[in-house]
Order: structure tokens, then sequence, then C-alpha cells
């Protein structure tokens, strides 16, 4: 996000002067994909594979988090907001570049419409902005999972959602007794629903390969652990988002199979439940400007999630502290100009 120091000769809409946040995924605007508003698979930006992005191996040549950036395709990646740097909807806004597009995404993933039970694992950005954009669409219930106190603290900005401890024992388990009231209350009103459909209707990834085992918060990698869990606990008939990333290849896999990107799970299972699955990157591009339109409208502050607003230069430590979830560390914006005094 910025504001726009010069443009090139081919650029008709965006003009010096302008204050503009990019997705984090860059379209051309004209490929069969980005027409069809798929542009996380944008197939002319980069040479070498389907999507291009700002500063994402795999993605292409274009660099990011710097003070100034080249943006391809102007007219169509820059979206136009309105105010000046440094007001009060700068840290909502910048926001818009990812993590709020692709929380929305997460939720149409997972098909939330409104009254629906929604369970979400993590509690990062992803997950903390997928419980928000889950009840802006109506979400009756939204039960957010992690093991970290911090993260676990800021589930109850979001009007309404749940926050449980994986660390307190079986997540799967914890959120079907928390929901025994809900379907004595209302789902019992209709035969055959309280009992069969004892979990819930849209569950979301968004925590990734990177998850933890269920019994080792904090420690064991188990890439497929959310999968399972969301697997158990979606009714059938229900739908699955994974928003959280699972690489095609992965050198640091424990065996193989996780090499090559190949993760075992309850197939059997979420076919006999008749459960939809879907996953990939977000079109960030396909939501910005409405989610734009809420912040202003005030019905979103993305901002909550926000624990740290720091200079470029600390930019390595503060990564390595995201990392390990220490200090609090929950989502961190970088402010090229800053002054390291005024730090928080
Ligand atoms: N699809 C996209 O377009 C897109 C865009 C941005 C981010 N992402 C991905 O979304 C995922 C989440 O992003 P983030 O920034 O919130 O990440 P994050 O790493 O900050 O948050 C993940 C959270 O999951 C928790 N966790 C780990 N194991 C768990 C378990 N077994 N059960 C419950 N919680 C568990 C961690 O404690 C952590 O708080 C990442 O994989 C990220 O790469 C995807
Ligand atoms: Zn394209």
């Amino acid at each position: 996000m910025g504001v726009v120091e010069e443009v090139g000769p081919g650029v008709v809409s965006i003009k010096k002067g302008d204050r503009v946040v990019l997705p984090f995924n860059i379209g051309c605007g004209f490929c069969f994909n980005c027409t069809r508003q798929f542009t996380n698979a944008c197939l002319t930006v980069n040479p070498k594979h389907h999507g291009g992005g700002f500063g994402y191996s795999g993605m292409g040549p274009f660099r990011g988090q710097a003070e100034f950036l080249q943006v391809p395709f102007a007219d169509f990646n820059c979206l136009k907001l309105p105010g000046t740097p440094g007001d009060e909807l700068e840290d909502d806004f910048v926001l818009l570049a990812d993590i709020l597009p692709t929380a929305y995404h997460a939720s149409e993933q997972a098909h939330v419409v409104p009254g629906d039970t929604v369970a979400i694992f993590g509690a990062g950005p992803v997950g903390l902005l997928s419980a928000m954009c889950a009840r802006l669409k109506g979400a009756a219930e939204a039960y957010v999972v992690d093991s970290v106190p911090a993260r676990l603290a800021l589930v109850k900005n979001v009007q309404g959602a749940i926050a449980v401890d994986y660390s307190k024992g079986d997540p799967v388990k914890q959120i079907l007794e928390l929901r025994k009231p809900h379907r004595e209350q209302v789902q019992n009103l209709r035969p055959g629903s309280g009992d069969k459909m004892p979990g819930v209707m849209c569950g979301i990834d968004a925590v990734g390969y990177e998850s933890h085992g269920n019994a080792s918060p904090g420690r064991t990698q188990q890439p497929n652990q959310i999968i399972e869990n969301l697997i158990q606990l979606v009714n059938p008939t229900g739908h699955i988002g994974i928003i959280g990333v699972y690489f095609p290849q992965d050198p640091r896999g424990v065996d193989e199979n996780e090499k090559q990107g190949r993760f075992t799970l309850s197939l059997g299972m979420a076919w006999d439940k008749g459960i939809s699955i879907e996953m990939g990157q977000a079109p960030v591009k396909r939501y910005n400007v409405y989610l734009r339109d809420l912040i202003i409208a005030g019905l979103v502050k993305p901002s909550m999630i926000v624990s740290h607003r720091l200079p470029l230069e600390a930019a390595p430590d503060a990564y390595q502290k995201f990392d390990t979830r220490s200090d609090g560390y929950t989502k961190v914006l970088l402010k090229p100009g800053l002054k390291a005094a005024s730090l928080n």
C-alpha cells in the first residue's frame, strides 16, 4: 500500500499522488483465468507457472516488502483508496492486500451462509479474520481453535465467536460438546438433526501444512492434522475450505510422501458424508473492492488483529518472532519511514 510516485506511459486510470493498495497476487486482466476472476492463477504475468505475486516463492520475478514497488498492469491491479497516509483507516486498508480478502475467500470456500455453524482451525491473522467474515455473512456459531494464549484472547474481538484451546483436549470433541446446547435448542426441532448432524456445516483450515499434532501443541508438525479434524467434525453435506497452504514439494517433509506434497486423509469418510472440499490461493481482486467499502462504512475493522507496527529495518527480527508466535506477535505491519523510537 502506498502513494503512486510515477506512472508508465500505458497507464490510463492511475496518476501520481493516488493512494492505492495492491493484491499480493498480480493479474493481467485479460487472460482466461483473470477474466473469470481467478486472478490467483493469472496465465501471463509469470513466465514459469500459473499465478504471479509480489515477493512470494514460485510466483515470478516480482519483489515486495520494499519502500518502492513496480506494479505491472497498474490499471488492473491498483485499488484506489480514499484518505491520506497515516489516517485512522490505514491499518485496515493495508490488510486488503492479502489477509482480509484471503479470509473472506476461506468463508466462500467453506460455503458459509446465514445461520451456519462454522469451525475454524488456526487463530492467526487468517483464522481470526475468517471468523470475522463468517460472522459478517451471518454465521450463527463460530468456533476458533488454537493453543497460543495471545491469539485465543483475540477471538473475543469477533462478536459471538468462541475460542477453543486444543492444548486442553481433542478440539473436535470440545466443539461437539460446546455445540450440545445449540443442538438441544434448535436442531432437535427437526427429526434426526440433533444426533446425525452433531458437528458443524462449514470448516476452515487456516493453518496449513505447518499444523502441529493435536497431542503436541507448539511442538511436532503433523501436516494432515487439520484436514483430519475437519473431516471428523463437518456434518454430512457440509463444506471444507482449505485456505492454509500445502506445497507440492517440501524438501523438509518427514517422509518421501510429504516431500512430494502427498498427505493421507480419510477420503472415505469425506466421500461418505458428501462433504465438498475447496482449496487454493485467494483471488484477492475478486473481493477487495467490496471489502474496502465495508471498511469505509465501518462494518468491518480488520486491524483488530494488528499487534505490532514496526519500521522496515525491524523486519528480520519481527519475522523470527512471528514464526515462533512469541511476544504476542500476531500481525506485524512494516512501515517504511517509521522511526525506531516509535515502536510499540
Ligand atoms: N490461500 C491463500 O491465498 C493464503 C493467503 C495468505 C495466507 N495463507 C495461509 O493461511 C495459513 C494461515 O495464515 P496465518 O498468517 O494466519 O498463519 P499463522 O501461522 O500466523 O497462524 C496459524 C495458527 O495455527 C495454529 N495451529 C498450529 N497447529 C494447530 C492445530 N493443530 N490446531 C489449531 N491451530 C493450530 C498456530 O498456533 C498459529 O496460531 C498459512 O498457511 C498461510 O500461508 C493462505
Ligand atoms: Zn491474467
